[in-house]
């Protein structure tokens, strides 16, 4: 009677068990997709990834050595700079190149408002004076008229990201005569007329972060055609066995973080492709809809697919949430709100407005298209 009361629950509760493993499974195998069913964004890894960082453990080198010289080699010629030097992060790289130019108090360094806090963080570092410019509406990128306006002689650089993995107006920008470092965090692979950024300027940088274009967990690299910079910041990047003590860094990046560059950054030109197909598909769904776009620019490589409401993105986001779609807004907050400073409405409206979309090369189709039918059907209530 027992067994037979035991026999009925197993059998009742049968069809869930299906759910319940693949859950389970899911959970410990790939934790991104238990708590939220497609991700803003995510690191697309791999056994390549695991086989060489294995490599690099089983060797007993682990901390910076040939793996981070492979990277940066590696990275140079595929941005087409003569150099290059590995560091711990974006931020990281950003303050080695304000140091290895000299940079300090009383200097001018014009940033965008509309970009994350590591450029405010690295200029505050070097005790300079971080100076604000727009943002350009059609692309997203610091606004080079505003810039023009904002030069000073005082201004000793401008830090010009190519935002979401769209290429600035370098050509204007260069064009002042101030030195330029590009910020490349969003942008490896992206084209500027048909050349890589990164070599377009005096200096540039990149972020491996997680989410990155490629990834190293965490990490950085500067890239320049100056030998000079580039010794600077190898000397500044790590303190041991000097003969003399001036204030150096730990900045270092690790080969076990180079062992997983390098295998990404093989896979570089994939992961663009799949980019642009998954812009393909949600620029074919939202052209019908009253939204700003993405620029289709031939060199864009879709780090973000950023849509722009006329209104407050903020419920659209809430709305995506709920059907289990993680957005965001692309900037968490624009630096002239940090600074509390008024005065910059085109970047105010570009941030309340903007939304960024699920875009990575391990999005399936499917979550794509579920993505363009969750927002679509949001539209007609949220418009
Ligand atoms: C445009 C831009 N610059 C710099 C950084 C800083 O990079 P990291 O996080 O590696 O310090 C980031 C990181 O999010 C970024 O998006």
């Amino acid at each position: 009677m027992r067994y037979g009361k035991i026999i009925k629950v197993f059998l009742y509760f049968r069809p869930y068990g299906a759910i319940f493993l693949k859950a389970f499974f899911l959970n410990t195998l790939n934790p991104g997709n238990f708590s939220k069913l497609i991700p803003h964004s995510r690191p697309t890894l791999g056994t390549e990834e695991v086989r060489r960082i294995s490599e690099v453990i089983n060797s007993g080198n682990i901390a910076q050595g040939e793996k981070v010289e492979q990277f940066e080699v590696c990275l140079a010629r595929e941005i087409g700079t003569s150099g290059a030097v590995a560091c711990s992060s974006g931020t990281a790289a950003l303050h080695l190149v304000l140091l290895g130019m000299d940079i300090g108090p009383g200097d001018e360094v014009i940033v965008p408002s509309y970009v994350c806090s590591a450029l405010l963080n690295a200029v505050s570092y070097v005790n300079a004076i971080p100076v604000l410019a727009e943002v350009d509406p059609q692309n997203h990128n610091i606004d080079p008229a505003d810039v023009k306006r904002r030069l000073t002689s005082r201004t000793k650089a401008v830090i010009a990201p190519h935002l979401f993995g769209m290429p600035a107006d370098m050509d204007r920008l260069v064009s002042f005569g101030v030195p330029v470092i590009e910020d490349c965090a969003q942008a490896v692979g992206t084209l500027s007329n048909g050349k890589a950024v990164g070599g377009l300027g005096y200096a540039a940088i990149f972020s491996f972060y997680a989410t990155k274009v490629i990834t190293t967990g965490e990490g950085g690299m500067v890239l320049s055609d100056s030998k000079d910079l580039l010794e600077r910041i190898r000397d500044l990047r790590e303190y041991d066995q000097r003969e003399s003590h001036s204030v150096r860094y730990n900045y270092k990046m690790t080969d076990i973080q180079a062992a997983m560059g390098l295998s990404q950054l093989q896979k570089l030109h994939d992961f663009i492709t799949s980019r642009r197909e998954v812009a393909e598909i949600y620029f074919r769904a939202f052209e019908a809809f009253d939204l700003d776009l993405p620029p289709r620019d031939a060199g864009h490589i879709y780090y973000r697919f950023v849509i722009r409401l006329k209104k407050d993105a903020g419920p659209l986001i809430s709305s995506m949430a709920k059907k289990g779609i993680e957005c965001a807004r692309p900037v968490y907050k624009p630096l002239h709100r940090y600074l509390k400073i008024d005065g910059y409405p085109v970047t105010e409206q570009v941030w309340f407005r903007s939304i960024s979309l699920p875009i990575y090369p391990s999005l399936t189709k499917e979550q794509a298209d579920q993505v363009e039918t969750s927002l679509t059907s949001l539209f007609g209530v949220t418009k």
